[in-house]
C-alpha cells in the first residue's frame, strides 16, 4: 500500500490546471482594433450614449441567450441591483432568496432598502427549494432572486409556478452559470430578468462587467432608467410617461466598452469552453462514484451544468471515525485542490444579518419593514447542515478548460490512495484527541 503524503509519502498530483483568465490573440486584436477605431470616432469607446461595442455585445449576448433585450453594466452585482429596482421592489418590501450563495445575490436586495427573506435549498442541487419558497411568502413579498449556484440551473418551472401564483417577479442570478441550460433553454431567459457577470473567474470575462437580459420592454426601459446615462435613456426610452423621469440622478453602472469587446470575442467560445469543462468534471464525477466518504456532484435531468465550482458532498457515515478536516488534510497533502467549501456560513447566519447592520446604518433596511424579520439558526436546515458538515470544493473551478483528463486521473489516484489508508486517518484522528 502506497504511503500517504501526509505521512511522508510521495504526493500523487503533480500537474496544475491552466492559468485563469485565459485571454488570447483574438481578444488582443479586437481591443487594439477598437482603440484604433476610437481614434477616428471618439464616441466609439464611450458607453454613455450606448452604441459602439457595448450595443454590439448587448445584441449578440441577448441573441445568443435567446432574449429580446440586453443591457450591459459594470458588474454582475450592479446588474442584479438594477434588476431589483426595475422589478419595482421598494423600501421595506420583502424578497425571497437563497442563503447558500455569494453575498451579492442578497446585497442587491439590501441595496434597494428591501428585506431579504431566506428560503431553504434543495438537498441535491443546492438551489432554492420551491416548497420552502412558497412557505416564506408574505403579503409583503415582491420578488424572488434565484441563483443558479455553481453553474447548476435552479428548478425554474417550479419556482416560476410559485411566483406566478403569488404575482411575484423572478430575477435570475446567473453570475456563475453563463451558458447553462434548463430544459434546453439558457438560464437568464427563464424568469423576468436575468443577470450575468463577466468579471473575474467567470465562464467568459471582460475583466469586469455584467449583463442584464429581459424579454419585457417595460422592464428593459426601467432598467435603463437607474444605471445608464441620460444620453442613452433619451434615445432608447420610448414610454412617454417614463421620459419625465430621465435625469442624471442615476447610478454609474455603465460597462467599460473594452470589457464588452473582450467578452464579445469570448462569447464565440462559450459553448465550447463549457463543454470542455463539463467533460473534465464529468470524468471526475465518474471516478468519484466508488470513493468512500464522497458523493459526486449531482446533475438534475434536463439540466446542463457549467461547473463554475465543483462542490461534492462529504459523507461521514461512509468513513466513520474520520472528520471532514482530516479527510481534506490528507487529500491536500496529496496535491488535490480540495477545500472545505465555498459558502461556509449561510448568509442568514452571517454577522450583518444576525446583527442587522448593513451599509445604511440605523437598522435599515429592516427598520423600513412592515413586520419584524428575525434570522435564526434552524431557518434553513438543509443549507446550514451542508455548510457545517458536508460541503466541499474540488478541482480548478472555471480554469478546467481544454483536456484536463491527465490531471483528473492524478486526482482520482490520490482519492483511491487515501481510501486505501482510511485506518491511517483514523489513527491520526485518535492521536489528535
Ligand atoms: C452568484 C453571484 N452573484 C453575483 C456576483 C457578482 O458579480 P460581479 O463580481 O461581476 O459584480 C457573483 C460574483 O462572483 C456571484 O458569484
Amino acid at each position: 500500500m502506497a504511503k500517504l503524503a501526509i505521512e511522508g509519502g510521495e504526493k500523487e498530483v503533480t500537474l496544475s490546471p491552466p492559468n485563469w483568465p485565459q485571454v488570447g490573440e483574438e481578444e488582443i486584436e479586437a481591443v487594439v482594433a477598437a482603440l484604433r477605431k476610437s481614434a477616428e470616432d471618439w464616441e466609439y469607446l464611450c458607453s454613455a450614449r450606448g452604441g459602439g461595442p457595448t450595443a454590439e455585445f448587448e445584441r449578440t449576448f441577448a441573441e445568443f441567450m435567446g432574449a429580446e433585450y440586453g443591457l450591459c453594466t459594470c458588474g454582475g452585482g450592479p446588474a442584479l441591483h438594477v434588476a431589483v429596482m426595475a422589478a419595482g421592489v421598494e423600501s421595506g418590501d420583502e424578497v425571497i432568496v437563497s442563503p447558500y450563495t455569494w453575498g451579492q445575490t442578497v446585497s442587491c436586495i439590501l441595496q434597494q432598502n428591501a428585506i431579504p427573506v431566506f428560503a431553504d435549498i434543495d438537498l441535491r442541487t443546492y438551489n432554492l427549494d420551491p416548497k420552502s419558497v412558497e412557505e416564506r411568502i408574505s403579503p409583503y413579498t415582491k420578488a424572488l432572486v434565484v441563483v443558479h449556484i455553481y453553474g447548476h440551473p435552479a428548478d425554474m418551472d417550479a419556482l416560476n409556478a410559485v411566483a406566478e401564483k403569488h404575482g411575484l417577479l423572478v430575477i435570475e442570478d446567473c453570475a456563475q452559470a453563463t451558458g447553462a441550460k434548463y430544459k434546453g433553454r439558457r438560464v437568464g431567459t427563464l424568469g423576468h430578468l436575468g443577470c450575468f457577470s463577466i468579471g473575474d473567474g467567470k465562464q467568459i470575462i471582460g475583466g469586469e462587467g455584467g449583463v442584464l437580459l429581459t424579454n419585457d420592454c417595460d422592464l428593459f426601459e426601467e432598467a435603463l432608467m437607474f444605471g445608464q446615462h441620460p444620453l442613452r435613456q433619451s434615445w432608447q426610452v420610448e414610454n412617454e410617461e417614463r421620459k419625465k423621469w430621465m435625469d442624471s440622478l442615476i447610478y454609474t453602472y455603465r460597462i467599460h466598452p473594452l470589457a464588452a469587446v473582450i467578452a464579445g470575442v469570448q462569447l464565440r467560445y462559450l459553448d465550447q469552453w463549457n463543454a470542455e469543462r463539463r467533460a473534465n468534471y464529468e470524468l471526475l464525477s465518474e471516478g468519484l462514484k466508488d470513493v468512500p466518504g464522497i458523493e459526486p456532484v449531482y446533475v438534475a435531468p434536463d439540466c446542463e451544468h457549467v461547473y463554475h465550482i465543483y462542490s461534492p458532498t462529504f459523507v461521514p457515515e461512509e468513513v466513520e471515525g474520520i472528520s471532514r478536516d482530516t479527510y481534506i488534510e490528507a487529500l491536500q497533502a496529496e496535491g488535490v485542490p480540495i477545500g472545505h467549501g465555498y459558502v461556509r456560513t449561510p448568509i442568514h447566519l452571517r454577522p450583518r444579518m444576525q446583527e442587522k447592520r448593513w451599509f445604511f446604518g440605523r437598522g435599515y433596511p429592516w427598520a423600513a419593514g412592515r413586520r419584524e424579520i428575525v434570522y435564526r439558526p434552524g431557518d434553513c436546515p438543509v443549507a446550514e447542515h451542508r455548510c457545517a458538515e458536508t460541503e466541499l470544493t474540488l478541482g480548478g473551478g472555471p480554469r478546467w478548460r481544454g483536456d484536463q483528463s491527465a490531471l483528473v486521473r492524478q486526482i482520482l489516484n490520490a482519492f483511491h490512495k487515501v481510501a486505501e489508508n482510511l485506518d491511517v486517518l483514523r489513527r491520526r484522528e485518535r492521536d489528535l484527541r
